[in-house]
């Protein structure tokens, strides 16, 4: 007799049961001989689709440009004080990734969200900003701790480039360009950081929003790895904050009074 069992879980997008995975229908080996690269993977299986070279190409540079950033961010430097502290890579990488959000990294998905629904909405800076100010708080995607009008980052100059050097529509780009025009004026470090960038050029490309992290998350594991290995590679110490790093605010020591 045939036993009718409900499903667990529900896949739509990919299926080990042959004798390779397919992403999306298309088996692995078959998509790396046609000439398909890592991009397109991403495509399957984060959008169900089968991006263009021109896609793929942008999205290989937005994961080379953002790959890394030194070891000083909250990512980087989470994952060094892990390693320090003999911890294994995949909890030391852990430990990085989950600095990635709203103020870090994280800001992806939201400055998409919002420079969307801007577009959308035939919305004017004047009012993405005032909507934004009562509705939601920081645009996500703009405003940088070091870079600025005055230290421009060169990876969202590189980006914006190059997508605009290429013969399709940007309508999000566009206006996360005019935002920063607006804002850069106001605080010069409130400049279209490149969670925006990437974001606004996602969202260009037709990505789901909720996928939009993703491309940040992806293309750090790669530092965040490099961080690991080259702490290790070093034997480095336990990291201790030192005293002189830290202001102590705390009462100056006294007497417990006897317990009532
Ligand atoms: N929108 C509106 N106002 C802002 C924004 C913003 N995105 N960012 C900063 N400000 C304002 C603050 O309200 C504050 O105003 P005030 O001086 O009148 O109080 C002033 O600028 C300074 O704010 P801080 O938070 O101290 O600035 P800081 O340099 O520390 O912030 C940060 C940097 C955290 C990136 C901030 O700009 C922000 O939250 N941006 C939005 C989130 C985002 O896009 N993060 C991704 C950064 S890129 C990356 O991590 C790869
Ligand atoms: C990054 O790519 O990590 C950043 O832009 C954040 C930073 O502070 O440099």
């Amino acid at each position: 007799d045939e036993v009718i069992v409900t499903p667990l879980i529900r896949t739509t997008i990919s299926d080990d049961r042959g004798d390779e995975p397919c992403y999306d229908g298309y088996p692995a080996s078959e998509l790396i001989n046609k000439g398909y690269e890592i991009p397109h993977v991403i495509g399957l299986l984060w959008d169900k689709r089968l991006i263009s070279k021109q896609e793929a190409e942008i999205i290989k540079r937005i994961m080379m440009l953002s790959a890394d950033h030194g070891p000083c961010v909250s990512g980087a430097y989470a994952t060094i004080l892990a390693a320090c502290a003999g911890i294994g890579m995949s909890q030391a990488v852990a430990a990085g990734l989950i600095m990635i959000g709203p103020r870090f990294g994280g800001a992806v998905t939201d400055a998409g969200r919002w420079f969307k629904y801007a577009v959308d909405n035939k919305m004017n800076v004047d009012e993405f900003l005032a909507y934004m100010k009562k509705n939601v708080g920081p645009v996500p995607g703009i405003g940088h701790r070091v870079k600025s009008l005055r230290n421009p980052d060169k990876r969202v100059k590189e980006l914006v480039g190059y997508v605009k050097s290429l013969n399709i529509k940007t309508p999000c780009l566009d206006f996360a360009l005019e935002v920063e025009k607006i804002t850069a004026a106001k605080k010069d470090n409130l400049i279209l950081n490149v969670d925006g960038t990437m974001a606004a050029v996602l969202v260009d490309l037709g990505f789901p929003i909720d996928s939009l992290n993703g491309f940040f998350i992806l293309s750090r594991t790669i530092g965040l790895i490099g961080h690991w290995v080259d702490q290790k590679r070093q034997d480095s110490r336990l990291i201790r904050l030192f005293d002189y790093l830290v202001n102590y605010a705390a009462p100056k020591r006294r007497e417990v009074p006897p317990l009532k």
